[in-house]
C-alpha cells in the first residue's frame, strides 16, 4: 500500500479553491493535515465557513479548520465577491456546517502541521500567502520541514487579472509573497513551485463539464452546489468578455502539488515588485541569473486537457460517495 501524501491547504475559498478542497478530499490517497482559512475573495471568517460547509457536506469532520488573519500583512483587505458571490461560493447556498472552527489559528496551523510531519507535508497555498508569512516570521525553518510548497499565484509572461501585470493573491498581500520567497531562498529547502496565470488560464471548466458532473451522479447534493458555484463563475468570466467558462486556477495547483512531474518548470529567481505604481505585486522572474540563483520552479507548460478530464472524474467520483453515504 503506498504511503498517503500529507497535505496542508491555505486558502481563500472562493468558488474554484472549492474544486481543489472537494478535488483533495476525493483522492483516497491524500492525508489532509490541516485547511487555513486566508482572507482574499472573501473575508476570512466566510472563508472558513465555506471550508467547513464543503467538509461537513462531504462527512470529513475529521479535518480540521483554522481561521486566518483578517487582513494581509500591510494595508487593507480587499475582496472579490463580484468574481466569487457575495460568500464566497457563488449561487451556492451550502448548509452550515456543525463543526466548529479549530481553536488553533492558521499560522499556528502550519508549525503544526510542518513539525507533526518534518520532512513529509506538503504545503498548497492557494490564496493570498499572509499565514504562511506570519507562520514564517514565528519560525524562520519551517521551509527546512517540508517536502514540497506549491503557490497558485502570480503571473510569467502573462498579463494579471487584477491589475495588467499582478494576479489576484498577490495583489491581495505582495508582502506575503515577498516574505515566503524570501523565507524559502536557503539551501536547505524547496523551492516553492509556482502556478501562475500563463498555465492556470489554460485549464478552462466548461458547462459541458457540469453536464459531464450531473452525468457522474444526477442526483448528488454536491453536484448541484457546484454546479450553482460554477454558474455564478461562468457568469462573472463572461461579463469579462472572456467567454462561458471558468479557470480552475486552484484544482490546478492542487494536482500539481500531488504530483510535480505532471507539468514542466523552468528554475528562475523570483521577485515580487511592492513599490512599483504601476507594478504592484507583480512577479518578476529571472532565469538570466541577473537578481540571483533560481529560488523557485515556474511552471510553464501542463496538459491542462486531461487535468480537467481527471478533475471532473474525481469529483463525480466523490459526488457519487458521499450521496451513498447514508
Ligand atoms: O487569480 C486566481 C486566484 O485568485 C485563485 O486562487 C482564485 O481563487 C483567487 O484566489
Ligand atoms: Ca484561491
Amino acid at each position: 500500500m503506498n504511503e498517503k501524501s500529507r497535505l496542508f491547504l491555505d486558502c481563500d475559498t472562493g468558488i474554484d479553491d472549492s474544486l481543489a478542497l472537494l478535488y483533495l478530499l476525493a483522492r483516497g490517497d491524500v492525508e489532509l493535515v490541516g485547511v487555513a482559512s486566508t482572507a482574499g475573495n472573501v473575508p476570512a471568517d466566510v472563508v472558513a465557513a465555506n471550508n467547513l460547509a464543503w467538509l461537513d457536506l462531504c462527512g470529513r469532520d475529521d479535518v480540521p479548520v483554522h481561521l486566518g488573519s483578517p487582513v494581509p500583512l500591510a494595508g487593507a483587505l480587499r475582496t472579490a465577491e463580484d468574481t466569487h458571490g457575495p460568500h464566497g461560493v457563488g449561487y451556492a447556498s451550502l448548509p452550515p456546517a456543525n463543526t466548529a472552527l479549530s481553536s488553533v489559528d492558521a499560522a499556528g496551523a502550519w508549525l503544526a502541521a510542518a513539525d507533526a510531519h518534518p520532512g513529509e507535508l506538503i504545503g498548497l497555498v492557494i490564496g493570498p500567502s499572509t499565514n504562511l508569512a506570519l507562520a514564517l516570521r514565528a519560525d524562520p525553518d519551517l521551509p527546512t520541514k517540508l517536502k514540497r510548497l506549491v503557490i497558485m499565484g502570480g503571473a510569467f509572461g502573462a498579463a494579471g487579472n487584477t491589475t495588467p501585470v499582478a494576479e489576484w493573491n498577490l495583489v491581495v498581500d505582495p508582502e506575503s509573497a515577498a516574505e515566503v520567497f524570501a523565507a524559502f531562498d536557503r539551501p536547505d529547502a524547496p523551492d516553492p513551485i509556482v502556478c501562475g496565470l500563463n498555465v492556470t488560464e489554460q485549464m478552462i471548466l466548461r458547462p459541458a463539464d457540469v453536464e459531464r458532473l450531473r452525468e457522474c451522479a444526477a442526483d448528488a447534493p454536491l453536484v448541484h452546489h457546484l454546479a450553482e458555484a460554477l454558474r455564478f463563475y461562468f457568469e462573472f468570466h463572461r461579463s469579462q468578455d472572456e467567454g462561458y467558462l471558468a479557470y480552475a486556477h486552484d484544482p490546478f495547483a492542487a494536482m500539481v502539488a500531488l504530483d510535480p512531474r505532471r507539468v514542466t518548470g523552468v528554475a528562475a529567481h523570483v521577485e515580487v515588485e511592492l513599490t512599483g505604481a504601476l507594478t504592484r505585486a507583480m512577479t518578476v522572474a529571472d532565469r538570466r541569473g541577473m537578481l540571483g540563483p533560481p529560488n523557485a520552479v515556474v511552471v510553464t507548460e501542463a496538459d491542462t486537457s486531461t487535468m480537467v478530464d481527471e478533475l471532473v472524474a474525481s469529483l463525480g467520483a466523490l459526488a457519487r460517495r458521499v450521496t451513498s453515504r447514508g
